[in-house]
C-alpha cells in the first residue's frame, strides 16, 4: 500500500544542516517545511530548495507556524542556541516526534561534550508529550548537499521510544543513509562526541565529508 509521508518541519533549517537533509527528503517525497526565526528567511530557503530540484513542494514558515503544521521535527539551530531554540518550541512541539541534530562540539576547538545528551535535555525540557529521537549529529552538511552522489553516512539513532526510533529510521532510509537503532537517548552523548573526531578529521585532511559507517550489521 502506497503510505502517504508525513509532513516534516526542519526548524532553524536554514543554515548549513537542515537544508541538506531537506534537499534529501523532498527529492524523497516528503512535504517539507523549513522553518526560521523570520518567514521570510525560511521561504527564500524553501524557494532555493524546489528550484535546485524542480519541485513547488518545499515551504518555508516562522519555527512555531511550521512546528505546529509537521507530524516530524527536525531541530537544526545552531547549538550555542539549542536550549533557547527548545524553550520556544516547547508548546507547537507537544504531541510531536523531535529530531535532535544536535552535536554541542565547538568547531574551533573539537572536543567530546560532557552528559546529559542534547536531546536528553531536549526530552527534560519539553516533557513526556514529546518523543525525542537523537540522529543525523553525524551527518555532514557538505555530503547532504551533493545530490549526485551517494551518501557514505549511516545514521545512529538514540531514542527511548523504539517506535519514533523507527520512524526517524525510516526517514533516514528514505533520504538516502542507512540507519541503526543505537540505544536509549542516553548513548547519544557517543554520537555527539565523535562529532568532534569527526571535525578533527576532516581539519587533519582538508575535507568537509567525513563520516561515520558501522561494519557488521546487516544491510538496513
Ligand atoms: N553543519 C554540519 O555539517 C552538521 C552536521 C551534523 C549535525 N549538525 C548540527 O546541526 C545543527 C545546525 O548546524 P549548522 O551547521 O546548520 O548551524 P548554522 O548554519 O550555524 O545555524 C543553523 C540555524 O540556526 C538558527 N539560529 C541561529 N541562532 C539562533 C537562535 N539564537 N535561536 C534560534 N535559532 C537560531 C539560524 O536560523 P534562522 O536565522 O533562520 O532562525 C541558522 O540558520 C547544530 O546543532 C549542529 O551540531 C551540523
Amino acid at each position: 500500500m502506497n503510505q502517504a509521508k508525513p509532513v516534516v518541519a526542519i526548524l532553524g533549517g536554514t543554515g548549513k544542516e537542515g537544508p541538506g537533509l531537506a534537499l534529501r527528503w523532498a527529492k524523497a517525497g516528503y512535504p517539507i517545511l523549513i522553518g526560521s526565526r523570520q518567514a521570510e528567511k525560511a521561504q527564500a530557503t524553501a524557494q532555493e530548495i524546489n528550484q535546485t530540484l524542480g519541485l513547488q513542494t518545499v515551504q518555508g514558515y516562522e519555527n512555531t507556524q511550521a512546528a505546529r503544521q509537521a507530524e516530524i521535527c527536525v531541530l537544526t539551530v545552531v547549538q550555542t542556541a539549542h536550549q533557547e531554540a527548545l524553550i520556544g518550541l516547547k508548546e507547537a512541539l507537544q504531541g510531536k516526534i523531535l529530531v535532535d541534530a544536535t552535536a554541542r562540539v565547538d568547531f574551533r576547538d573539537p572536543k567530546p561534550p560532557a552528559p546529559p545528551t542534547a536531546a536528553r535535555i531536549a526530552q527534560d525540557l519539553l516533557g513526556e508529550g514529546v518523543r525525542v529521537v537523537a540522529a543525523f549529529q553525524n551527518v555532514p552538511a557538505a555530503a547532504l548537499r551533493k545530490l549526485d552522489q551517494p551518501l557514505h553516512s549511516h545514521v545512529l539513532v538514540c531514542a527511548d521510544d523504539l517506535a519514533a526510533a523507527q520512524a526517524v529510521i525510516q526517514l533516514a532510509h528514505d533520504g538516502g543513509m542507512n540507519a541503526y537503532y543505537a540505544g536509549g537517548l542516553d548513548n547519544a552523548i557517543v554520537v555527539e562526541g565523535l562529532t568532534a573526531l569527526l571535525i578533527s578529521l576532516n581539519k587533519h585532511y582538508k575535507t568537509k565529508t567525513a563520516s561515520i559507517c558501522v561494519a557488521g550489521l546487516p544491510e538496513a
